[in-house]
Parts: structure tokens; sequence; C-alpha cells
């Protein structure tokens, strides 16, 4: 047979995790794997703002032919607006394309594909440790995938010095993977001055940011969230940018996310665009009309828009509630444990310095599903599971 030395692939690291979780029958499991917001009642909540979206989506009977390769214009106006802001001088300058992908692992494909017809020479670098897809991803468009020191486990903090040191030394083009907002997995961002010193090396050493964003409004909010994003197109002549709307709609399965490119002018963003159409072409022709028309009506109609970041705000503060609460059970049963950080982390994710064997002795005696890397998604924590939780925490934790 053809087929007769395949090897089977690796499995994913994050998918497995809720594979294996459906899979036990244990009433009491509990799914912190995936980054995926539940409500307190444990489920994936559909928005409110999206209900009235959904309505007005199919009250508009709108035919269903193929979207443009880049998606919807109105989609793509909001999402950059979102990003940047309408006043941003890349967006006035038309130095922005905005493409409409298929979530923000969309958005990272089509914009590494893009990367490499731009330069296929450079390599790629991720923080240490990064999203667990990232490296599968920029590889599979064809780069060399490296690391830059990032989080000090010791210490629970940015290894900033060594971050600098090795992303001075990388050559002019290199292309760097920076998390936005609520750094994936770790949940630790760098400081306002920190991040002004990664943009003055990025910049002085010529290299090319590509931001990943994917849990704007979980940290602060929507505006503050994607600041980053702004400063970066304001000194560096090409930055990619991946968003996704995923968690923030809680619109996982609708992939809606986008791809932005700030380019040096309003030609050179036409002609961007150009490769990027051409990659969506090749890849999957274009993306669906539903999700992105969902977006759409939440990000352009101010009452929903308000609603929406209502409902947002509601989920940014469960989160943090829950951070705090996990922290006060699991002092209530090891008073030798400070899991304090717990609490300063951003985002869905603790990065809870578990240990590989830790994680497994809660699957394996708890049906409590975590990744090896020790990351817990705090937003599935809720009243009903987390004294739970935080039990067989405290057992498995080893002094
Ligand atoms: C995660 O990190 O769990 C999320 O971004 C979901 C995913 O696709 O991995």
């Amino acid at each position: 047979s053809p087929l007769a030395a395949l090897e089977t692939a690796p499995i994913d690291p994050i998918i497995s995790v809720s594979e294996a979780f459906f899979a036990d029958t244990n009433p009491n499991k509990v799914n912190l794997g995936i980054g995926i917001y539940c409500d307190d009642s444990g489920k994936v909540p559909v928005l409110d703002c999206i209900k009235a979206a959904e309505q007005k989506f199919v009250a508009a009977g709108k035919p269903k032919y193929y979207l443009p390769m880049d998606g919807l214009g109105a989609f793509n106006r909001a999402a950059q607006h979102l990003l940047f802001g309408a006043e941003h001088q890349a967006v006035r300058d038309k130095r922005v394309v905005t493409a409409q992908t298929l979530g923000g692992s969309g958005g990272l494909k089509v914009g590494a594909d893009f990367l490499r017809v731009l330069n296929p020479r450079v390599e790629v670098w991720i923080s240490d440790p990064s999203w667990e897809n990232h490296t599968a991803l920029f590889e599979g468009a064809g780069f060399k995938v490296n690391s830059y020191p990032y989080y000090d486990a010791s210490t629970r903090s940015i290894k900033l010095d060594a971050m600098l040191t090795t992303l001075r030394g990388l050559p002019p083009g290199t292309i760097v993977v920076l998390h936005a907002c609520c750094h994936n997995p770790t949940g630790l961002d760098p400081t306002p001055r920190q991040w002004q010193q990664i943009r003055d090396v990025v910049k002085k050493a010529e290299l090319v940011p590509f931001l990943d964003i994917a849990y704007q409004g979980f940290a602060e909010n929507l505006h503050a969230d994607a600041a980053e994003v702004g400063r970066f197109a304001d000194v560096c002549p090409l930055v990619v940018v991946a968003s996704s709307f995923s968690k923030s709609l809680s619109l996982y399965s609708e992939r809606v996310g986008a791809l932005s490119i700030v380019t040096g002018s309003a030609d050179e963003a036409a002609r961007a665009l150009s490769h990027v159409k051409r990659v969506v072409r090749a890849n999957y022709s274009g993306p669906p009309s539903y999700g992105g028309g969902l977006a759409t009506n939440v990000l352009t109609d101010p009452a929903l828009r308000q609603q929406w970041e209502g409902e947002l705000a509601q989920m940014r503060d469960r989160v943090k509630s829950m951070r705090r609460q996990l922290v006060e059970k699991i002092r209530a049963r090891r008073a030798d444990f400070d899991l304090n950080y717990v609490i300063e982390q951003r985002g869905m994710f603790s990065y809870s310095g578990l240990t590989k064997a830790q994680v497994g002795r809660l699957r394996d005696e708890y049906s409590i599903y975590a990744l090896d890397s020790g990351r817990v998604c705090v937003a599935a924590l809720n009243s009903r599971n987390i004294d739970y939780v935080a039990q067989a925490i405290a057992n498995v934790l080893v002094t």
C-alpha cells in the first residue's frame, strides 16, 4: 500500500485534551484544557448581542452567493477599526489592509503564507513558551521556527533582558510573533514600559512584528487590549496582525477572525491585498458569510456594540472572580502554597505551575483536564466546579 509506511501524526496538545475529556464518563469531569469561556452554568454562552445579530441576519435574507476572497468589506472595516481605531494615521492613509479569515488561526495561516511569498528566506521566532499551535502553523507555511526567551518560571516574570538580547541579534526581516494581550499560555503580558523596549528593539533591528490577538477584551477592555497594535503600526513599516472573535463574541465554531497588514503606502497596501487574496483563493477560496455577518452586525450597530461591551465585561469580570476564588480556596486548604500570581495573570489562562505529573494526577484521579504545560483555563471554572477543582489541586500539590 502507498500508505504502508505512513506514521500516525502527532496528536494536537490542546485539542486532544478536549477529546479525552469528551470520552470521560465521570459526571464530575472538568475541562480546563482548551481556551473556551463558559458561563457559570458551565455552558458556552450565546451572547444576547449575537442573538439579536442573528435575527437581523436572517431578516435581511441575503442570498448566499460567494463572498469576495477577502470577505465582507463592512466586516473588514469594522475589524480594522476595532484594532487600530478609525482615526489611526495608518488607517486614514489607507495603508492597512484587512481580510476576513477563518478565525484567528486562519489569520495566522494566511499571514504566514503571505510573508513566505514576501520573503521565503527569513525565519520565525515565537516566545518560549507560546501557543502550542504557533510552531505547527508557521512550519506548515514553510518557515523554520525558533523561540526567544520569554517566561521565567522561577520568578514568574518576563526574561526581558534575554528576550531583547535575542531579538537584537536577529537579521533584518525576521518575523517575531508577539501576543498583543493575554499571553497564551502564561497570562503574563509585558508592562507598558517593557512593551516600549520591545518595540524599540523590533524597530531598530528591522524585524517584522506579527501580532496575535485572540483575547481582545479579556484583560482590561477592547480598546486598551489592542493598544500595542496601534503602537507597533506607529513605528514599524510592516506589521502583521491576526485577530479573532472566537472568544470575544463567543463565536468559536463560526470561525470569525481577521488578518490585517500595515504597509508603507496605499499602493503597497493594494499590492499586499492582491497576494492575500491569492493565498486565500488557493487555500479555501473565501470565507463563509454567517459568522462574519453576525460580527458585522454587532460591530456596526451602536446598540448591539454597547450590549456586546457589557457582555464582554461580564465575561472578563467572571474570569477575574474565578481567579481570586481559586486562589483563596486553595489557600484555605493548603496555606503552604501562595498562588497569588494566578490573580495577576491576564486572559483566560493561568500558567499554574502544576507539573506534568500533577496534571496527570488531576486527569487520572479527578477527571480534571489541563494541559501538560500546567496551563489551566480559568474561564471554565464556575460556582459548581470550583470547590472540586480547588480540592483536587490542593491534593496533588506536593511540598
Ligand atoms: C487555546 O489555546 O486553547 C485556544 O486558542 C484554542 C485553540 O485552538 O488552541
